[in-house]
């Protein structure tokens, strides 16, 4: 028996980094996908192949899952795989491919990836989960690789939607709102996320203070931000993102090549545009009247950024066949 089961990737709308230290965030999925197949096999191994990240034919017996030294670009399903096995045990093997089209963006590949092992495994052995436990398992999983993080990534990949979120899934609450008139440009710059979240770490740990308040500003971006969406008020929303830019910008996780792409967005005619994720590299996000779409668009390749079109709002993780 095989299984398909797709995820979509995600961006980060307003929030980032204070999420990780208990405020809330605006996260929506996108319509490009990740898509895993597992199948049952009848040795007692993990067989992996992730060809977008140069993994072939990775081996492990499953009794040996999640134990020595494991690769970086394995250890999200690894652990998945470990995860759920100490919960719904089994012994069978498994062959598990994966394909995504967006890992170079920083679109939360690895969260999407890490829900369909999860979901892809309880239709397998016919486990009945749903998805708040989904979202424990992969959010587990998450901190078991990288030790730091908020879960958000996860959320938007299993729930899809656009979504209010609060640090480890307190709250998900999805938001009733229309597709969000975003362009989005690419650095070009592969993010370090963990090491971006570690250095926000080391900020709030020298002057908690100061950072503690820069997260409370921003936590109150975001629920102004809620109501701007749900109010499809894009230019307040506008305003607001860009209010959220200059806080980030307080943590040092912007780079020029981010704030030129920023200021190419606004010089021609966005409502706002700011970092979208942990910051040093990857997208940024510009909120744009229809009208200004194509001129945006320009002006971002033009400072040589990269422009991803992308539909907000996508469905989570489903089945595929
Ligand atoms: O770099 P991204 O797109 O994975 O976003 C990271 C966002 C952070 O708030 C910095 C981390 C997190 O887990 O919320």
């Amino acid at each position: 028996m095989k299984i398909v089961v797709s995820a979509p990737g995600k961006i980060m709308i307003m929030g980032e980094h204070a999420v990780v230290h208990g405020r809330p965030c605006m996260v929506t999925a996108v319509n490009r996908r990740i898509e895993v197949a597992l199948k049952i096999t009848h040795d007692n191994l993990l067989t992996l192949n992730a060809s977008d990240v140069g993994v072939v034919n990775y081996q492990k017996e499953i009794s040996n899952l999640g134990k020595g030294e494991i690769e970086q670009k394995v250890k999200f399903v690894e652990l998945a795989l470990k995860n759920f096995k100490n919960k719904f045990p089994f012994t069978t093997g498994l062959k598990i491919s994966t394909k995504a089209d967006f890992c170079r963006y920083g679109f939360g590949s690895s969260g999407a990836v890490t829900a369909c092992v999860i979901k892809g495994l309880a239709e397998l052995f016919k486990i009945n989960i749903n998805k708040r436990d989904i979202f424990d398992l992969v959010y587990q999983t998450i901190l078991g690789v990288q030790q730091r993080g908020s879960g958000f990534d996860a959320a938007a990949s299993i729930y899809g939607g656009t979504l209010y979120f609060v640090t480890g899934g307190k709250v998900i609450e999805q938001l009733n709102t229309d597709k969000l008139p975003l362009v989005v440009g690419y650095t070009g710059v592969k993010a370090d996320t963990v090491q971006l979240i570690g250095l926000v770490w080391k900020k709030l740990a020298k002057n908690p203070e100061k950072v503690n308040k820069i997260f409370d500003k921003m936590g109150e971006l975001v629920e102004k931000g809620k109501k701007a969406i749900l109010e499809k008020d894009y230019l307040t929303l506008g305003d607001l993102m860009n209010q959220n830019e200059k806080l980030l910008e307080e943590f040092g996780v912007g780079t020029e090549k981010l704030t030129a792409l920023i200021k190419a967005a606004l010089g021609a005619g966005a409502w706002g545009a700011k970092l979208s994720g942990a910051g040093g590299g990857d997208c940024i996000i510009a909120l744009v009247p229809e009208n200004k779409r194509e001129a945006v668009s320009k002006a971002i390749t033009d400072v040589r950024g990269e422009v991803v079109e992308v539909e907000t709002g996508e469905e989570g993780m489903r089945v595929e066949y």
